[in-house]
């Protein structure tokens, strides 16, 4: 592909979008709607694109990557205009100049690189690229002689009634020789009650000059056409990268299993075989690693790295969190600026109390560790790798659980086992601290007696229900030694 200059065009108001935003600004799965544009122009092997700045010039400029060249254009006075205010920054008269509006993000780089080959391969003085739209509606028209070649475009409020029957439309991107388009730019005059300079006017001058030869090349898909004036041509721009990038998730062996309810941002990655449940939101930075389960109802923020066979349920938020491999969450989380090692259980309700107001703080729940339901990690703190936390605990900040340690209560306090194991003879009423809480008295049920004369039979042995082990149980006092009473 041969090189070419790369000109930008983002200064104009955007009043449609009703917005204190610019309108290149406002973000489209996770990028501004300006980086589409550059993207392109980097695809096409451009290192220094020309971009033009107008409104909101000081809240653009720092969005932009440090190669861009900026230029301002004062008055947003056409599209035509604003080629001439960066005509200055090119480097040099000669060569081919590529000109893309930075509101048309839905254009593919396969595209463009089509485009500028199209226009090499043909010799143009200048290639259009255009779309033939079932609704032309707001784009300038493509007008043809007899004979097919192109003698200008007419905009909407210019073209009679029969012109604006054209379906095919100006998509916006146009490479032109230089000398060509600042002989054709100077040529231009203003039109309009805003008397502004249209770019689109060029070609119009470009189509009577001796020799010169405009032609046009195709987009791939209609929607690539798709310009951004108003919210609602930006929510359907949206839809149709959104499916393209679940598209590419799907290609690369990902189940998603409804696109419709899925929004995964530009630039998150997912390993094969993982699963994204519905309504689940992916933003912006975020990895997955393999065989993972995300959703329903997920929201991953930027700086998530989930790795490989994590589990993420319904109503997990995360951000700024890497979780370890097979570390399950599976319900109602939060977990902000975590360090999660592998193989951890995170209970259902657990919130990192991660800001305190002025500042963010991390936590580590090291290796193996269990996080009992409607725990409250106070940030900064580390739960040890092996550790508990009981149901309903808050760890305090700087109050780190040791590893293998087992805490419970609020604030937490050490227990001196695991609930796995047999709770150690206590001497004392009272466990680190804590008074005993009363034992709930055991559930009478009725004698043999009682049950003949009620006619009730005894559930056979082999189906009683097993008594379940209670968890994180201190027993205060052994119970006095004596045969158990029949149940
Ligand atoms: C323009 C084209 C139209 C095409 C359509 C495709 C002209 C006159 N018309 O119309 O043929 O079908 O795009 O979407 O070019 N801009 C500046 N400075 C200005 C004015 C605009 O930088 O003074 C920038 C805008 O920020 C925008 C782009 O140029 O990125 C296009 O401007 P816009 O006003 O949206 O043109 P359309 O009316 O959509
Ligand atoms: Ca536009």
């Amino acid at each position: 592909m041969r090189t070419v200059q790369a000109i930008i065009l983002a200064a104009g108001e955007g009043t449609r979008m009703k917005s204190e935003l610019p309108k290149v600004l406002h973000p489209l799965c996770g990028r501004p709607m300006i980086a589409y544009a550059l993207d392109l122009a980097a695809s096409a092997g451009v290192k220094q694109p020309v971009v033009v700045l107008g409104h909101g010039a000081d809240a653009v400029k720092p969005r932009l990557p440090k190669e861009v060249k900026v230029v301002i254009q004062t008055k947003q006075l056409g599209t035509g205009d604003a080629v001439i205010s960066a005509k200055r920054a090119l480097s040099g008269a000669a060569g081919d100049v590529m000109i893309l509006y930075a509101d048309t993000p839905l254009l593919r780089r396969t595209t463009v690189q089509r485009f500028i080959e199209a226009h090499f391969k043909a010799g143009a003085t200048c290639t259009l690229l255009t779309a033939h739209l079932a609704d032309p509606t707001g784009y300038g028209r493509i007008v043809r002689n007899e004979t097919g070649q192109i003698t200008g475009i007419l905009e909407e409020n210019e073209a009679t009634v029969a012109q604006r029957a054209i379906r095919e439309i100006n998509v916006g991107p146009l490479i032109c020789k230089a000398p060509a388009l600042t002989a054709a730019l100077a040529a231009v005059t203003p039109t309009g009650p805003k008397k502004e300079l249209y770019l689109t006017h060029i070609i119009s001058h470009i189509a009577q000059q001796e020799g010169a030869k405009i032609q046009a090349a195709k987009v791939e898909e209609i929607s690539e056409a798709l310009g951004i004036n108003s919210r609602t041509e930006l929510s359907r721009a949206i839809g149709v990268i959104r499916q393209r990038i679940v598209d590419a998730h799907l290609h690369n062996g990902v189940t998603i299993e409804d696109p419709h309810s899925t929004f995964i941002d530009h630039g998150v990655t997912i390993g094969a075989d993982s699963v994204i449940r519905p309504y689940t939101v992916i933003e912006t930075g975020v990895s997955i690693g393999k065989r993972c389960s995300v959703g329903p109802f997920a929201r991953l923020r930027g700086g998530v790295a989930l790795a490989d066979d994590v589990r993420v349920g319904n109503f997990v938020e995360l951000v700024r969190t890497k979780v370890g491999a097979r570390t399950r969450m599976h319900h109602m989380t939060y977990l902000g600026d975590a360090i999660v090692e592998e193989d951890v259980n995170i209970g259902a309700g657990t919130i990192t109390a991660n800001y305190d107001g002025k500042d963010k703080h991390q936590t580590h729940i090291g290796k193996g560790a269990f996080i009992g339901s409607d725990t409250v990690l106070i940030a900064p703190v580390k739960v040890g790798a092996g550790a508990v936390t009981g149901a309903g605990s808050v760890v305090p900040k700087a109050h780190d659980v040791p590893a293998k340690g087992v805490v419970a209560g609020v604030p937490a306090r050490p227990l001196n086992h695991r609930p796995s194991e047999k709770p150690a003879e206590p001497s004392a009423a009272k466990v680190n601290g804590h008074k005993k809480t009363a034992k709930a008295p055991r559930k009478k049920t009725a004698r043999p007696a009682v049950r003949k004369a009620l006619r009730l039979k005894r559930r056979p042995a082999a189906k009683a229900k097993p008594r379940v082990k209670a968890k994180a149980r201190v027993r205060v006092k052994a119970r006095p030694k004596q045969k158990a009473k029949r149940r």
